[in-house]
């Protein structure tokens, strides 16, 4: 029985509005070892993301709080992630991002107070992606990687709450369903949209 199984990630599908496409968990399964090199690099740069806000929004004590928490548990995640790929002698290759994260960012504002707000919320968007497709993954896994994956649910689906909750505190609540709506919609379409590369937050796998 695992205990990440408490978490009802319905809720994060509605707010995300999209699941992921089976040719994208049938390509994950196939290709255990890239997944799981990738997603030690996506906890790596959830940690270093939270950081760098934490660098330049320090008139936000909360941002600071919640983010000193989350990177923390971001680090730790990178240490379990890589602790299975030490004990299943997987090689560690750099490997490039996908394009999903750029993509985000590339929408992000560059001027303030917007850009901040735009920041939380694409934060929140890939904690709840992230969350989603560990629930997705996690029913067809050794019983290891299922384990593992379901008891990260629990924590992504925090941070979603909490970037969300941080965005709502910078910026009025309309202003953040706007801008959530409009970053949806790019996220939905790299999620769905074909795309060459396989990674954890890569869109519908391209036959080779
Ligand atoms: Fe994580
Ligand atoms: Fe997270």
């Amino acid at each position: 029985m695992s205990k990440g199984q408490v978490v009802d990630v319905q809720p994060i599908i509605d707010f995300l509005g999209s699941k992921t496409p089976q040719a994208w968990i049938d390509c994950a399964l196939e290709n255990q070892e890239t997944l799981l090199v990738d997603h030690a690099n996506c906890e790596k740069k959830a940690a270093s993301t939270a950081l760098n806000l934490m660098y330049r929004y320090v008139e936000f004590p909360q941002l600071l709080q919640k983010l000193s928490r989350l990177a923390r548990e971001e680090l730790r995640h990178f240490e379990q992630v890589h602790a299975i790929m030490r004990k299943r002698n997987i090689d560690y290759p750099q490997l490039n991002a996908s394009r999903y994260a750029g993509g985000l960012r590339d929408q992000v504002s560059k001027q303030e107070p917007m850009r901040l707000v735009d920041t939380l919320i694409v934060g929140a968007i890939i904690e709840a992606r992230s969350c989603e497709r560990f629930a997705a993954l996690a029913p067809h896994l050794d019983d290891e990687l299922k384990d593992f994956y379901s008891s990260l649910l629990k924590s992504e689906s925090r941070h979603f709450m909490d970037y969300l909750a941080l965005a709502k505190q910078v910026a009025d609540e309309a202003v953040v369903a706007r801008r959530t709506d409009e970053l949806l919609r790019i996220e939905n379409a790299l999620i769905a949209d074909p795309d060459p590369e396989f990674r954890f937050h890569s869109g519908v796998p391209i036959a080779a």
